[in-house]
């Protein structure tokens, strides 16, 4: 069951960037897509069209976009909340796009100001919209492992919205333990009840390693037949809408796990630690990723 081939969802450039204190400029912004495009990551989540007042990080979408010099075959997506978001992501040529779901109220609210059925009808919209203009729409299903208002959340219930989700009109749910929480031991009971209500080349998993443990999460998900997973260069990341949240699993660990089990992903390692080196020169803090650590060390 095992997959001998993983896609890597890098995240880094939103999920990462958003959540970062110190301003990332646009024109750095660009330079480390294209460094991620240079290393090989078949997706690249370049940043969202979401509302500037509410997550100003990401206000240059546009600008990004624009700037990147898009390598064949890979997959430029954005984040995108409404139709206006839409608008803005065809404007700017994203080649596919991604919304975001909770399986709590609490979170739905916090994070999109709608409840969570009120964001699947309007995530059906935007997936009917985004497959007129030829584009795919992936998307997020957040708080699946554990909610920073709520606490436990119950697998069957979170399976239904997935289920929902695909409903919606998205080709994959990136199932998502947006605080970190999320183990070994509860893996498989998540999957399980995934499984039971979606098929397997549906589902992607995004882990937080808020706890350390997010590289154990995908050894755990491998053998289920988990084939593609959610990772930020260097370990950059966070949600602003969910205190505590660290950063996303590091790309460069993953990587050089898959490496070592002979399970192909198509990423250079060696250019994919020049993209985390160049980012890691321009944050105020050292980047989570023990392989860029370790990179680093051995630079010196
Ligand atoms: P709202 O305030 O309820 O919506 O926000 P609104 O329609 O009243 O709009 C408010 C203002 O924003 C208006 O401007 C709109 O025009 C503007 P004003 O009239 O006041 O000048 N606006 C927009 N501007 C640009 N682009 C747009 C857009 N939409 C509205 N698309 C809304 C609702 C959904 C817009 C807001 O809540 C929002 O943008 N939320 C995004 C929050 C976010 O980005 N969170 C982080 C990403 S999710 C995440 O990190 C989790 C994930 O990684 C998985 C995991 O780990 O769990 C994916
Ligand atoms: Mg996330």
């Amino acid at each position: 069951m095992t997959p001998h081939h993983v896609t890597i969802v890098e995240v880094g450039p939103r999920d990462g960037l958003q959540n970062e204190a110190s301003p990332v400029s646009t024109g750095d912004k660009i330079a480390l897509v294209d460094r991620l495009s240079a290393a090989g990551l078949p997706v690249i989540e370049v940043s969202s069209f979401v509302s500037p007042k509410w997550v100003p990080q990401m206000a240059d979408a546009e600008q990004v976009f624009a700037g990147i010099v898009r390598r064949p075959g890979t997959r430029y997506s954005a984040l995108v909340p409404n139709p206006k978001g839409l608008d803005r992501a065809l404007a700017a040529g994203a080649t596919e796009i991604a919304v975001f779901a909770a399986a709590t109220e609490t979170f739905s609210r916090r994070n999109i100001n709608q409840s969570i059925d009120e964001s699947l009808a309007n995530y059906r919209d935007v997936c009917a919209r985004a497959r007129e203009a030829g584009l795919r729409t992936r998307g997020y299903l957040s708080t699946v492992f554990g909610c920073p208002y709520e606490g436990a959340v119950d697998p069957g219930e979170a399976a239904d919205i997935a289920a929902r989700l695909i409903d919606a009109g998205v080709f994959e749910v990136a199932i998502s333990d947006t605080i970190g929480v999320a183990h070994p031991g509860q893996v498989p009971r998540v999957l399980d009840a995934m499984l039971a209500r979606l098929a397997v080349d549906t589902i992607a998993l995004h882990f937080h390693d808020t706890r350390g443990t997010a590289l154990a999460n995908v050894l755990a998900a491998l053998p289920f037949g988990i084939a593609t997973f959610d990772a930020s260069c260097g370990g950059l990341g966070g949600c602003p809408y969910a205190p505590g949240a660290a950063g996303n699993l590091a790309t460069d660990d993953l990587v050089y796990m898959l490496n070592g089990m002979d399970i192909e992903t198509g990423v250079s390692l060696e250019r994919l630690s020049e993209a985390s080196a160049f980012i890691a020169a321009r944050l105020d803090h050292p980047l989570a990723s023990k392989y860029a650590q370790a990179a680093a060390a051995v630079r010196r």
